[in-house]
């Protein structure tokens, strides 16, 4: 239903195209121009607001690949988790790369609990629950229905370490509890590289070898995602001197970090980055030794559509730093949570 200003409105304008319009009129003229002017002020400024909803989304042949980093659940950064959920809303990734330890397997690592409250939170089911849902989220919110790749990290991969370790027990039961079966299962869409890849074919003499000998994913040819090699100060330029001749991204160190090289003799650049973590920032367990210098990011690049098959791809990394529930995106939409 109109308003009394809407109507108002409507009967200014009516009487302003009245062709015997009189002197009188002009005055209502003036303030009609006036407001129309406001009206087409006020509709520039909602297309403005509507390109910012979409202006994050990759343009026509290209797509966007969203990394996230180790969120660690149940001892996940509750605004650092939600924030990415927004994210994909906004940046509608055609595919999804996680790079592991988004389960803590609290339960069967090494770091012990060092309090009461903190043991109770580790339960398994609850873990796989809460990370199952979160991916479910973050997918279902980027409306592409994106592939969605897991990296296995060394804490999903303490399960089976475990489950060998307790003989034939634990080999018993470990299709029970393996990671890979309990999140794969109802998500036809994830596929899942292990943090050990014992058989695989890549894992041949080097003289026969055509690609990296070690568990990975591929964003594009030229660009190989990990869960980590490296603790170290510099991680990513360490893991850029071990893959030598492209481009890397991993998880694992928590820390947010890159190097970008050039090739001397291609001019090519070289990347070698982290988006840091979405786990708390000072977990219990890491108490001792004083404060982490972890911090909350993750990574969306923009790759030509051919980035799978083109041995030189055109893509563009960008690391979304996320400060206290708030980012920016690579197209300038500043969101909170
Ligand atoms: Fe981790």
């Amino acid at each position: 239903m109109a308003t009394t200003k809407q109507r108002n409105l409507a009967a200014i304008i009516t009487a302003s195209r009245r062709e015997d319009a009189t002197p009188a009129l002009t005055a209502a003229r003036r303030a009609t121009a006036a407001r129309v002017a406001v009206a087409d002020a006020n509709l520039a400024a909602a297309k403005r607001i509507a390109k910012v909803s979409t202006r994050e989304v990759a343009k026509a042949g290209s797509h966007a690949v969203l990394i996230v980093p180790d969120a660690h659940f149940p001892f996940n950064d509750q605004a650092a988790t939600d924030l990415v959920v927004k994210i994909a809303e906004l940046v509608r990734p055609a595919r999804i790369v996680s790079l592991g330890d988004t389960l803590e397997a609290a339960a069967w690592t090494c770091h012990a609990p060092r309090s009461i409250p903190e043991e109770a939170v580790h339960k398994f089911s609850l873990e796989v629950e809460q990370a199952g849902a979160w991916i479910d989220r973050v997918r279902s919110a980027a409306r592409t229905e994106p592939s969605w790749a897991y990296l296995e990290g060394n804490h999903e991969a303490h399960v089976e370490r475990e489950c060998l370790r307790l003989g034939s027990i634990g080999r018993a039961i470990s299709d029970l509890v393996s990671p890979k079966n309990l999140l794969m299962r109802g998500r036809p869409w994830m596929t899942w590289t292990p943090y050990v890849q014992e058989s695989n074919p890549d894992r041949r003499a080097p003289t026969s070898r055509s690609s990296l000998g070690l568990s990975h994913h591929k964003i594009t040819t030229d660009l190989y995602a990990i869960h980590g090699w490296s603790l170290a100060k510099n991680f990513a330029q360490k893991n850029l001197e071990l893959l030598r001749n492209a481009s890397v991204c991993s998880g694992h160190a928590h820390r947010v970090q890159s190097v970008t090289e050039r090739d001397p003799v291609s001019g090519k650049l070289l990347h070698s980055w982290s988006p840091g973590c979405l786990s708390l920032l000072q977990p219990a367990w890491a108490h001792i030794g004083g404060p982490t210098l972890w911090s909350h990011a993750i990574s969306v690049v923009f790759c030509e559509d051919a980035c799978l098959t083109k041995s030189d791809p055109k893509w563009t990394p960008y690391t979304i730093s996320i400060s206290r529930g708030e980012c920016t995106l690579p197209g300038g939409t500043s969101i909170r949570v």
